[in-house]
């Protein structure tokens, strides 16, 4: 694979500064930030006033822990404008996050809110390998959803031939790539397996493909994934992260000279790791859920907003900003079975341990008597579809999910193909457990 490692001289200057220029950046924008939500959102307003805290109070970053958190169900609460900074001419966007079910929650951008995004996903793929004149291939979904549009802006600002082909439609992802021959993708990292199938089923050699980064995000995915990925296309993968309450793709980014974490763009954003029991802030380097606060966004400040998605810190390494490690996962998705927490990237990084076994798989909870039970759904590889590899696949995955995670599992071995594909975010859990 080709070494990407960036020129300084193409990066910001903001991400070659010292830790004291940052912090003095940071504290000057969180100032600003915290005086504009609170004189003009009414709903933050009125948070900090029953808190009993004002702007003025903020004399250091670490000032921040003495603010109100804010809840993904504050924006349900005051659906679907309520929470705005500006008035709603003033708004040049709105976007929503992929809610399950009934009404999204919805965000808004200025004009100034789109143009920091695009400065920073452009920030983002090049820290991620892309370059100016690369045909970056976008199959992040367009529409509501902050993935697609999020990172056409940013492809454009820097410069790339975008091509907006959104998420679906596998087999002509495939014929496009062939043709067009992009050399960076943005797509979450399950439909990139299953683009790799569809590679596969039109019998293409994916490693002869001409991409050579791969920008994937949205969802949780493991290192096993990556090496799964980058060895099955010749390709960098590399992590980017973000959530449309903050911004959406682009709040933090891994660099390809390091893919050792994503560096969190502090110069917009302020991060904090906190017990998500207690609310209490954790030193760097302890895992915790992390809370953010939007440093310069005009329509939608957030102060503290908690994100559920479970991390920890870490020093800066590629660049100076501080780094979060990859997700474990969400901890609304954590599974907790007899006791035990079980996240659906343990599962993911057993299964690809496991020789007969194909990266496709959900969770399935069921009720066995009193007891919860867990049935793992996974495709076995074409290589491995007779009677006997399959009883040995499911028995060497189910060994090893109880001797890593620590619970007993069923193991359900299905035919290559038979799972439901991802066309953006993968559902991993399925609960069939009875209603109370
Ligand atoms: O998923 C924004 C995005 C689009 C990020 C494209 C990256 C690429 P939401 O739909 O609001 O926004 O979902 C945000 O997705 O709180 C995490 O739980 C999860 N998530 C996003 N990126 C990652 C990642 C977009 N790299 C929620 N690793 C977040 C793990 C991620 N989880």
């Amino acid at each position: 694979m080709e070494n990407l490692t960036p020129n300084p001289k193409d990066l910001d200057p903001i991400e070659l500064a010292s830790r004291d220029e940052i912090e003095a950046l940071q504290f000057h924008r969180m100032k600003r930030s915290l005086k504009h939500a609170y004189e003009n959102s009414p709903f933050f307003r009125k948070r900090f006033i029953e808190a009993d805290v004002h702007p003025e109070e903020l004399k250091t970053l670490k000032d921040i822990a003495k603010f109100p958190f804010t809840y993904k169900q504050d924006l349900r609460d005051t659906y679907p404008f309520g929470m705005f900074a500006v008035p709603q001419n003033q708004l040049s966007r709105i976007h929503g996050s992929s809610g399950t079910t009934g009404k999204p929650t919805v965000v808004g951008y200025t004009k100034n809110d789109i143009d920091t995004w695009a400065n920073l996903i452009a920030r983002s793929i090049r820290a991620g390998g892309g370059r100016p004149g690369d045909i970056l291939h976008n199959a992040y979904g367009y529409g509501l959803f902050t993935g697609g549009l999020g990172a056409h802006y940013g492809a454009e600002r820097l410069g790339c031939t975008v091509v907006p082909i959104s998420g679906g439609g596998t087999e002509r992802q495939v014929t496009l790539i062939n043709d067009f021959k992009p050399r960076v993708i943005m797509v979450t990292p399950s439909y990139m397996l299953s683009i790799l199938d569809e590679f596969r089923r039109q019998g293409l050699d994916p490693r002869k493909s001409s991409l050579a980064v791969g920008i994937f995000g949205a969802e949780p995915w493991t290192n096993a994934m990556r090496e799964e990925i980058e060895d099955a296309f010749d390709m960098h993968a590399v992590d980017i992260y973000g959530l449309s309450e903050i911004m959406g793709p682009g709040v933090a980014m891994e660099c390809v000279e390091t893919k050792d974490g994503l560096h969190f763009w502090e110069d917009h954003f302020y991060p904090e790791i906190i017990d998500p029991a207690t609310g209490e802030v954790l030193p760097d380097g302890e895992m915790g859920e992390l809370v953010i606060t939007t440093l310069t966004k005009e329509a939608l400040p957030m102060v503290r907003y908690r994100t559920r998605d479970l991390t920890r810190l870490l020093p800066g390494t590629a660049r100076s900003m501080r780094r979060i490690e990859k997700i474990t996962g969400r901890s609304d998705d954590m599974i907790i079975l007899r006791g035990v927490n079980v996240f659906p990237t343990q599962i993911e990084e057993q299964i690809l341990k496991c020789e007969f076994l194909a990266p496709h798989f959900h969770i399935e909870l069921c009720r066995e008597g009193r007891m919860d039970g867990m049935i793992v759904h996974v495709e076995c590889a074409p290589e491995g579809t007779d009677q006997d590899a399959r009883a040995k696949s499911a028995k060497d995955l189910a060994h090893r999910i109880k001797g890593v995670v620590g619970v007993s599992s069923k193991v359900v071995v299905h035919d290559p193909h038979a799972l439901q594909r991802s066309e953006g975010k993968a559902k991993r859990v399925v609960d069939n457990r009875p209603k109370e």
